[in-house]
């Protein structure tokens, strides 16, 4: 007779009575406040220590209303907070398969079946770019920060192998200061000095200004720097915005710089009717962040770091050691162990989530996605253009849409005071960013379960809820 398996029932059974009501769910299972604040009854349930065993139903229920109280719903089309909203069904169901066998991709004896999905996968996002695609390589990691520390980790590499260990002092990083911090942190994991890492200054629409670059790259070649690493970013984190990837490698030159496109947002649009705005940028950079949960439907997080030259994985293979792991370091790469250009040696099997996704839409299921995307950020776009209570921050070049509510006093203070009340219910929840400008509203369209309707609840809802409005 099988074992009894309570908890994996209950679980399952949680998953099944909720994702099918995620079109209509709430950001929160509760207020905004009531949400949010833990009772002291709940959080002494949650820190106590448990001596012995708890009374395994009991517990179950507990769980169950902690989570439906106090777990914000980032499936829903409401939740507006992040830079991702929702998850596709395939994906959330390959995410489950992908964790069930407790197993990494280290080694293709480990892993068979694995391995070849996210070449499959990794692959498959390869040719959507304009690089010769049996060149280029890439490696899925934990979250678009990992592959951006990866970036500028290969780039630290490519530098210091050119020209010795010694330049480490004198390396010099370069970024928009619209750009993730993640590109800073990076930078800091390799060793730059923080005071060499140089945040160039951005247009009115958060895009890096290109004369900024050629002046902080002049400033650091003064000082007696070396740049080694150029980001750009596709689809800034607030403003959505696309930076001038082609005027950024005009600039550069020929100086020997490893210039990363981050795309952890904007490279959903490869995938879209509109996919050459995108290839363009992309076919200058010598590296790609591209996250499938930010927008794609995968769960939070999986993303890829993309690579021009393969070779440039190969610094992730250990120096010495490994052998306990890898027994073929031999292998020709397409029948590699995986674990030779991954970033981490346990990495599980993430893959299948975005492998399934990829599988069950097909190229024309995802095409539609992005332009339905696409479509309702101009919808939302025209009903902020027209409205009296709200000013839009930019154009919308991706998926996300900022604006600011007008008013007397002070902007700021104006724009908290409007937030408040429009998360109070629970029912939305989105968030206020810095940008150029000030402080805006940023509200994101690529939920699989978001349409028209939701686009003018939203709307009707922040006018609503402008103070103006009563
Ligand atoms: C442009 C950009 N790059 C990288 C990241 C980091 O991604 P993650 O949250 O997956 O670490 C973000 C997050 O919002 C982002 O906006």
């Amino acid at each position: 007779m099988g074992a009894d398996i309570p908890f994996l029932r209950w679980a399952l059974r949680y998953v099944l009575d909720r994702v099918p009501e995620d079109g209509d769910a709430p950001a929160f299972g509760a207020t905004h406040a009531a949400a949010t604040t833990l009772s002291d009854g709940e959080r002494a349930m949650v820190s106590s220590y448990p001596a012995q065993g708890a009374d395994a139903g009991a517990l179950r229920e507990q769980l169950t209303a902690l989570m439906d109280r106090h777990l914000v719903n980032g499936r829903s089309p409401r939740f507006q907070n992040q830079l991702f909203s929702g998850v596709e069904e395939e994906a959330l169901a390959g995410a489950f398969l992908g964790i069930f066998p407790n197993n990494t991709i280290s080694t293709r004896e480990v892993a068979p079946l694995p391995s070849e999905m996210e070449t499959a996968v990794t692959t498959w996002l390869l040719r959507q770019l304009p690089w010769d695609t049996a060149l280029a390589d890439g490696t899925l990691t934990p979250a678009g920060s990992f592959s951006n520390y990866l970036a500028v980790y290969l780039a630290r590499r490519r530098a210091t192998d050119r020209l010795g260990r010694d330049v480490l002092p004198r390396l010099a990083a370069f970024t928009s200061e619209a750009a993730h911090y993640s590109i800073p942190k990076g930078a800091d994991f390799c060793g730059v000095r923080p005071d060499q890492v140089f945040e160039v200054g951005v247009d009115a629409g958060d895009r890096m200004d290109p004369a900024a670059l050629a002046a902080a790259l002049a400033t650091a070649e003064d000082r007696g720097l070396v740049p080694f690493f150029v980001n750009a970013t596709l689809g800034t984190t607030v403003a959505g915005s696309l930076d001038p990837v082609a005027d950024i490698r005009a600039v550069i030159g020929e100086r020997a710089v490893w210039l990363h496109a981050d795309g952890a947002w904007g490279a959903l649009g490869l995938l879209g009717s509109d996919r050459e705005r995108f290839r363009a940028a992309v076919s200058h950079a010598d590296s790609l962040t591209w996250d499938a949960h930010k927008g794609l439907g995968a769960p939070v997080s999986l993303s890829h770091l993309l690579v021009r030259d393969a070779a440039a994985l190969d610094v992730l293979r250990p120096d010495h050691g490994g052998g306990y792991l890898f027994r073929d370091l031999d292998a020709p790469r397409e029948q590699a162990d995986l674990g030779l250009r991954s970033l981490y040696c346990g990495k599980p099997f993430l893959a299948l989530s975005l492998w399934l996704l990829w599988k069950a839409k097909g190229e024309s299921g995802l095409r539609a996605h992005v332009d339905h995307a696409r479509a309702l950020t101009l919808r939302f776009r025209d009903r902020m253009a027209a409205s009296a209570h709200y000013e839009l921050a930019h154009e919308p070049e991706t998926w996300v849409v900022c604006m600011r509510p007008v008013g007397g006093g002070d902007p700021d203070a104006l724009a908290e005071a409007t937030r408040t009340r429009v998360n109070a219910s629970g029912r939305w929840m989105i968030n206020l960013c810095p940008s150029s400008g000030g402080r805006v509203f940023r509200a994101l369209f690529v939920n699989p379960l978001m349409t028209a309707e939701h686009v003018d609840e939203l709307a009707d809802h922040l006018e609503a809820c402008h103070p103006a409005a009563g």
